[in-house]
């Protein structure tokens, strides 16, 4: 069974190489009466385009077309197909690279299982995260679908290399990642970013990272025991991004030292309703959601293609050999995935809203459409105010 499609009610196939003639993905699922416009998905494009400072300089502007599934600005419940082309593709510094694979990369591992003369080494081809534009496309739909339940999704840089942002943010001041250039909650941290990933990259190094993803406030009743948990398809769903080392929710990795009575979380009543006091689990018990916001960390490994020498072999002589990579690489991926986790994950709360009868599957109301609406409006509404964006 190939593993290009996720997902069960929202379901998406992606398609793409890095240096082929396009990325895409098919969205199977989505109820018709959904307001999507090129747009919409466009703005959440613009948050893991390559080009900027510190981060890849491949240029594309990842213009997005919607080729089906979509009907005088509204989904039709027929599959949606979203194409995003290459443009800028340089393929020339990967001849090089072709007989001496980057340990680290996918280069290795796909030439031993499909064979060399199958294998698109142009860019990574489809092991590149060229791939995640599709991902980022069906996440914007996702985020649509989940207005509908009011639900919104977020993601921040915490941290990269040795340096941490090390205090909790609230999910609005989350949103503020969407206008700063690192993508972190807050402007003096995405400061201290800038400078430490020049140094970095000066050095001709590469780092990692970690990315929070944050939800607001998910109802009760999102997971399906036993297999697929809630945080189950969240942790494969973030897992499934390259680069990622690993996955926590709530206190996380530290709950494994923790003495019983220190991670206990009381339930009580707040404003009539049952909450957990201080939401250790990170908003997910017995892998259901429980009505508190979903916090998880996505642990990013560094580049691994770098300026500094790597040792390989040369397939052709199998002979031992120095590379220096220098083609147009993230000094931190974490950065650029930011977009991505927060996609995932609303991709993932989309499926589960679907699948838990939350969402009818066939058709929108128009007062579901118009909460859609006012959630998706809601985004700009909330970095405008906090973030001065
Ligand atoms: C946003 C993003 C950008 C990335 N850019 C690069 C890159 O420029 N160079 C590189 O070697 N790896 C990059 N990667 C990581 C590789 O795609 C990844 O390490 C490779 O596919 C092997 O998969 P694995 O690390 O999950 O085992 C990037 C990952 C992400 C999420």
């Amino acid at each position: 069974m190939p593993g290009n499609t996720f997902g069960h009610m929202f379901r998406v196939t992606t398609f793409g190489e890095s240096h082929g003639k396009a990325i895409g993905v098919v969205i199977d699922g989505v109820p018709a009466g959904l307001s999507i416009s090129e747009q919409d998905i466009q703005r959440e494009l613009s948050l893991r385009r390559p080009g900027r400072y510190l981060v890849s300089t491949r240029r594309e502007s990842d213009d997005v077309e919607i080729l089906s599934g979509v009907f005088n600005g509204r989904t039709t419940g027929s599959p949606i197909a979203l194409l995003v082309r290459n443009v800028d593709v340089v393929s020339k510094p990967y001849e090089e690279l072709r007989y001496t694979p980057r340990p680290g990369h996918a280069d290795l591992p796909y030439i031993l299982k499909y064979g060399f003369e199958n294998w698109d080494y142009r860019g990574g081809g489809r092991a590149s995260a060229r791939e995640t534009v599709a991902r980022v496309a069906a996440g914007a739909v996702a985020k649509k679908l989940l207005g509908v339940i009011g639900v919104m999704t977020s993601a921040h840089l915490v941290s990269v290399g040795t340096l941490s942002l090390g205090r909790d943010v609230s999910f609005e001041e989350s949103l503020c990642f969407r206008v700063n250039n690192f993508r972190t909650c807050c402007r003096d941290f995405d400061r201290n970013v800038e400078s430490y990933l020049e140094n970095v990259f000066r050095e001709g190094d590469s780092v990692g990272g970690i990315v929070e993803f944050i939800s607001s406030e998910v109802p009760p009743g999102l997971g399906e025991p036993v297999f697929d948990k809630l945080k189950a398809d969240l942790a494969k769903a973030f897992m499934s991004v390259p680069a990622t080392m690993g996955v926590e929710f709530g206190v996380g990795y530290r709950a494994s030292s923790m003495k019983g009575s220190e991670y206990m979380d009381s339930i009580v009543v707040r404003n009539g309703r049952l909450r957990y006091e201080k939401n250790v689990a990170g908003g997910i018990v017995g892998g259901l959601s429980v009505g508190e916001e979903i916090r998880s960390r996505v642990y990013f490994k560094p580049t691994s293609s770098i300026r500094k020498p790597i040792r390989t072999v040369d397939l052709r002589s199998m002979d031992e050999k120095i590379i220096s990579v220098k083609g147009r690489h993230d000094p931190c991926v974490a950065v650029r995935a930011v977009p991505i986790i927060d996609s995932m994950g609303s991709i993932v709360l989309a499926d589960h809203a679907l699948r838990a009868g939350l969402i009818n599957p066939v058709k929108l109301s128009s007062e579901d459409r118009d909460r859609a609406e006012d959630v998706w409006r809601r985004y700009e509404e909330i970095v405008r105010r906090r973030c001065g964006g």
